[in-house]
């Protein structure tokens, strides 16, 4: 353990400087960039070209599902085993790991959601160049080169994707260190390595040749690797990483000829379309608690997806590089910098070459594992990502309502007013939140006896409005002997250790002193989630539900704020593991929700540090931004980028965390949340209040205008959350993954698709009388959300705008379901009745769907819902069951159908499933071709037709 000195200089130093500056401020100087980052530096600095691998043809084994072949270090004569799979669902699986590592090199657990499912491969041809594989599908092949070491994947005559093309393939191989080997040996270290030198040559079975090239005595000898600066330890700021295990790094060149376009690789406060990194850092992932985080750069904040995914108009594809280690990202483009002038000049004057996008990755240790998705639309990369990480967890529906939050609603009187202030000024909100202060003394699953002395009769109140609460529950654990958590998880030897795997590491947040458990070990992840019972967490109730912060996990006295990397999980390293961290604390989180309602309901756990498989846990956020237009701004290419590596529901803090925002500004922070999967206001604690009737009373209108229409399309939210559960498909989507040959919506994050119905423009700047917003499709129509004036598809269209302006469009040709009826919370409006906005395409059709359960059990998973389909075509509208075995029977009707592009008909008659027939009463309103159908009254479960005549 760190002694009281040690570990309090640098939050002692950290609170001066908030006492002077009087300001939380991002010291970038508190991060590392690539080239303070030793293993990053050193891998930056190979050539392109130079590759010294070479694979061994000899060695190569095929069976029907995998092939094996070593490839060797011709400079170092390291020899490593690569592992190519072709599997199901068109992808492709390269690993690569040293073939005699000295010990076990980490390969992430628990992401993938289970062993991928093989497909059958068969030798095409061979020489002693290469070999060419068939991968069973569309003629699409593996070629794989000899000297140097490289794989081609090809469809026909095109290549989709190379490996190692550029030849910055890296392996850092496990190895002794040399001073200790040759200068510094000690009677223990050279017992040591007379052992290993045993065990490595009773392993030798292939000859003499390869004993030497496996055997790290003869590599020592061999190679013309010198150890350098970093290699061994590294020291950032005052903070010294002890490397026990030496250079650990690997990296990979993809080469993507055809693409322009990358996306995803959250977490980064940057455009969704990601930019080329040749004259700067590369992107990093290494999850760390970034608070008012710096915009457009590609520094590493709270969570990671290691997934890549590149777009043409002709295909689309995916990489999945699975280390949770610290990581970064090249990119590079022959086409960069280049204007859309200069390639047409370039293709004139017949000096264009094809684009072409290079991807590196280079992570500091584990395995190379990298998934090759291989599309081809963009629909099926994102099933192919969710085969392999899952989906988004389906959320209970009251989650996808407003949330209330602060940093801290400080007593239970306050949450109570903050609660009838909701009811007085006639707005819905589904949760209240409460921040750390409600914990006695910062100890989670507490409460503070003065000021929240009766949580019970808290929830009691909120549940008498058919309300919820969230609590936050961090990771890290107050030092106290007094309190009962702290003292059983180290009783049971379950907290992350220091390097000398003695003591529990201690490091400094919220509570002071705090252990961290490790949530690596699933014995930790079981007690964990065996706190949320109800017996366990002492005042809580069905109505609570958690949030879990600082899970990066941050560390105040830290490096970079968050854990040091020698710290150990059993005998695993922290920097092996880091950034699963996050997904590890929310998955257990979740199981515990699940649990202590006996496996019957669905939890809601919001996160903020996140990795590959995260969405199957729960919502995630932007983290701790500012109150200014261009983190408003920013918070759609975040979760646009989320959403494209497979995390849906995410937020932004509405108003922005930090500092105080305008009321232009908090009112256009709503208009855009409220078309966002997770939608809540949350701030520091040391801004002024600003729950949503404090600004005025014209403001307050525009706020309850906004959150009520959030809970009119509940309906739409919640059937396309259902989707995104079942298919793996974004909730919030890019342009371009809908309109995947349409050039002109490649780079759009400023406006987004809702589905595939809803498109949102949000006004983001200031003082705004208009927007352009960019229509897609040029056989699409769009109808204004609110006006129902129709627009053409494939042009960009200025709207002006006042305050009280979202610019929103519906598709032409969907069916969107709403409830009109808002009320106090989303589970008041259950059995509301439905009104059907269906707007016409070209051909006067439409499609959409219904989908109903109960809203917050599993019994959904044994098609306890409803699922119809909902079609206009010949003049007919009908509802029709989707899944014929579904069981579920609802009290809510259809009340009302408006129909807009569609022409005024003599007579309406609905039909019913039980024969009946009556004619409906209708208004048209010619203006903008709407038909309004008053009280049809079907039940929403019921087949029925509805015929325009
Ligand atoms: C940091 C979080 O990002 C923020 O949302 C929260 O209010 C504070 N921690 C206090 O818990």
């Amino acid at each position: 353990m760190a002694t009281f000195s040690e570990s309090m200089a640098p939050v002692l130093l950290l609170c001066l400087a908030l006492c002077l500056t009087g300001t939380w401020a991002v010291d970038r100087s508190n991060f590392k960039t690539c080239d303070q980052s030793a293993f990053c530096k050193r891998q930056r600095a190979l050539k392109a070209g130079e590759s010294p691998y070479r694979a061994l043809l000899e060695t190569m084994e095929l069976t029907n599902t995998k092939l094996t072949l070593q490839l060797i270090n011709d400079k170092n004569k390291v020899r490593l085993l690569l592992e190519l799979y072709r599997l199901q669902g068109n992808m492709t699986r390269v690993k690569i790991n040293e073939l005699k590592p000295l010990k076990p090199r980490f390969e992430v657990p628990d992401v993938l959601i289970k062993e991928p499912s093989t497909e059958p491969m068969s030798l095409l041809s061979q020489d002693e160049n290469g070999v060419v594989l068939s991968l069973g599908v569309e003629s699409q092949r593996v070629i794989l080169s000899v000297r140097p070491f490289r794989l081609d994947i090809m469809e026909g005559r095109e290549v989709l994707m190379s490996l190692n093309s550029r030849g910055l393939l890296a392996f850092e191989h496990l190895r002794i260190r040399k001073d200790t080997f040759t200068y510094k040996v000690t009677s223990t270290v050279a017992s040591v390595w007379d052992n290993v030198k045993r065990v490595f040559s009773s392993s030798q079975t292939d000859g003499e040749a390869e004993k030497k090239d496996a055997d790290p005595a003869s590599q020592a000898e061999d190679e013309e690797e010198k150890d350098e600066d970093g290699m061994w330890e590294e020291t950032f700021k005052t903070f010294a990483d002890s490397k026990p295990n030496g250079p650990t790094a690997i990296s990979l060149d993809f080469s993507l000829p055809g693409v322009e376009h990358v996306y995803g690789i959250p977490e980064h406060a940057d455009s969704a379309r990601l930019k080329t990194t040749d004259n700067g850092d590369p992107y990093r992932l290494h999850n760390m608690d970034v608070y008012k985080y710096e915009l457009y750069n590609p520094m590493a904040l709270y969570g990671s997806v290691p997934l890549i995914v590149a777009h043409s108009a002709q295909r689309t594809s995916g990489i999945f590089w699975l280390n949770a280690a610290e990581t970064w990202v090249d990119i590079s483009s022959n086409t960069a910098g280049k204007t859309v002038f200069g390639k047409m000049l370039d293709y004139v004057q017949g000096s264009s070459e094809i684009p072409q996008t290079d991807v590196r990755w280079i992570s500091e240790s584990g395995v190379i594992d990298a998934f090759i998705l291989l599309g081809p639309r963009p629909q099926d990369v994102f099933a192919q990502y969710a085969a392999l990480t899952g989906t988004q967890a389906f959320p209970p529906i009251f989650a996808l309502g407003y949330h209330q939050c602060r940093w801290n609603y400080n007593d239970q009187e306050d949450v109570q007013a903050v609660d009838a202030g909701f009811d007085e000024h006639d707005i819905p909100y589904d949760f209240i939140w409460l921040d750390i202060e409600h914990a006695d003394g910062k100890r989670y699953f507490t409460w503070d006896p003065h000021k929240f002395g009766m949580p019970k009769d808290m929830l009691q109140g909120l549940k008498d409005k058919k309300r919820k609460l969230v609590a936050i529950v961090d990771p890290h654990i107050k030092v106290d002997s007094n309190y009962k958590l702290y003292e059983e998880i180290r009783s049971r030897n379950l907290y992350v250790k220091t390097k000398d795997g003695g003591g529990d590491y201690d490091g400094w947040c919220w509570p002071g002193s705090s252990a961290y458990p490790d949530f690596t070990q699933p014995e930790m992840r079981t007690l964990w989630a065996s706190k949320f019972a109800y017996d366990q967490y002492e005042g809580s109730e069905d109505n609570l539900y958690v949030w879990n912060d600082m899970n990066e996990p941050s560390v105040f006295n830290g490096p970079e704020i968050t854990m040091i990397k020698d710290a150990k999980h059993g005998e695993w390293e922290h920097r092996d593991v880091h950034n699963l961290y996050g997904l590890y604390v929310q998955m257990a989180t979740a199981e515990g929700l699940i649990q202590r309602s006996g496996g019957t309901e669905r939890p809601f756990v919001l996160g903020r540090s996140f990795f590959a498989g995260t969405q199957r846990y729960g919502a995630i956020w932007t983290g701790d931004n500012i109150a200014e237009w261009d983190h408003l701004k920013i918070s759609l290419p975040m979760c646009l980028s989320l959403s494209v590596a497979g995390i849906h529901f995410c937020g932004a803090d509405i108003g922005g965390f930090f500092n105080a925002p305008s009321t232009e500004l908090l009112v256009r922070w709503y208009q855009t949340g409220c078309y966002m999967p997770f939608f809540r206001a949350h701030a520091h604690m040391d801004t002024p209040r600003r729950e949503p009737w404090l600004h005025g009373a014209e403001n307050t209108a525009l706020i309850r205008d906004i959150v009520r229409q959030r809970y009119t399309l509940l309906p739409f939210w919640y059937q396309v959350f259902y989707h995104s559960h079942t298919t793996g498909e974004p909730i919030m989507r890019m342009l371009w993954t809908e309109y995947p040959q349409e050039s002109a919506t490649f780079a759009i994050d400023d406006e987004f698709l809702i589905g595939r119905d809803l498109l949102v423009h949000p006004v983001t700047e200031q003082g705004a009388t208009g927007v352009t917003a960019y229509l897609p499709g040029k056989d699409e129509i769009w109808y204004d959300f609110f006006t129902y004036k129709k627009h053409n598809g494939g042009q960009n269209l200025y709207i002006p705008v006042t305050m009280s302006s979202i610019p929103v469009f519906q598709r032409g040709g969907s069916i969107i379901p709403k409830k009109l009826r808002v009320r106090r919370s989303s589970t008041c409006m259950e059995h509301d009745p439905y009104t059907l906005y269906v707007a016409a395409d070209l051909k006067n059709t439409a499609e959409g769907e219904l989908y109903i359960d109960d809203g917050h059990t599993f019994k959904y998973e044994k098609k306890e819902f409803i699922h119809r389909k909902l079609s206009l075509a010949n003049n007919v509208l009908s509802s029709v069951n989707l899944v014929p075995d579904a069981n579920f029977s609802t009290l809510s009707w259809i009340e009302r159908i408006v129909i807009v592009g569609t022409s005024k008909p003599s007579k309406v008659t609905l039909k019913t499933a039980n024969g009946l027939e009556r004619q409906l009463e209708f208004d048209f309103d010619a203006t903008v071709s709407m038909l309004t159908l008053r009280k049809p009254g079907m039940n929403a479960g019921d087949d029925w037709t509805v015929t325009l005549q």
